[in-house]
């Protein structure tokens, strides 16, 4: 197991907490909509909608930033390589924030249209877990408050929520596993 497979830790990435907090709180995103993971194979998938699925597959809140919305986050787009601001200029949803009520199991699902994304945690949560195509447990990262970089695509990953809710801001990314490395490695990824 490499850690570097499922994760790209980002620990000098400093970023303005309460001013995303401020921007998911505020009228511009609109209000939270509720959204269903659907697994994608083993015992709770969508062909299986009995006690598992609702115990594995609960509800998440979703608000979406469009493309006009990323200048009110330019304060974190401007700390990241400029080829993240590019694409994210030009995409229809470029970032998000999630909330996961308390004790929602987020299930375990791989994500289809991006490589991962840039996850700033925005409070105290649950780690993510990290899974092989059989479910076992590969990796659990604990988010000690710094952004991470995590690698969805590859991995089945899902999170179990304990008593609080859990928000975080992501940052689609699209670009390959090891062009992120490379520009960890060349210090291109993030300004600190
Ligand atoms: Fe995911």
């Amino acid at each position: 197991m490499n850690k570097d497979d499922f994760v790209i830790e980002l620990p000098d990435f400093q970023f303005d907490k309460e001013r995303l907090i401020e921007f998911m709180n505020s009228d511009v995103l609109g209000d939270w909509r509720e959204l269903l993971h659907f697994p994608m194979k083993g015992l709770s998938n969508e062909f299986n909608l009995g006690s598992t699925f609702l115990m594995e597959g609960g509800g998440y809140m979703l608000k979406e930033l469009e493309t006009k919305h990323v200048e009110y986050v330019r304060h974190i787009y401007d700390r990241v390589n400029p080829n993240i601001l590019l694409w994210a200029q030009m995409a229809l949803r470029p970032a998000n924030f999630l909330k996961y009520p308390p004790y929602m199991k987020l299930a375990k699902h791989k994500d289809r249209l991006r490589t991962g994304s840039i996850h700033f945690p925005l409070g105290p949560g649950e780690p993510t877990n990290f899974y092989d195509d059989d479910y076992n447990l590969l990796y659990q990262h604990e988010h000690n408050g710094n952004p991470v970089i995590m690698h969805t695509h590859k991995y089945f990953h899902g999170v179990d929520n304990k008593d609080k809710e859990r928000y975080c801001f992501q940052i689609t990314l699209k670009h390959p596993w090891e062009l992120l490395h490379e520009w960890n490695a060349n210090g291109t990824l993030y300004k600190s």
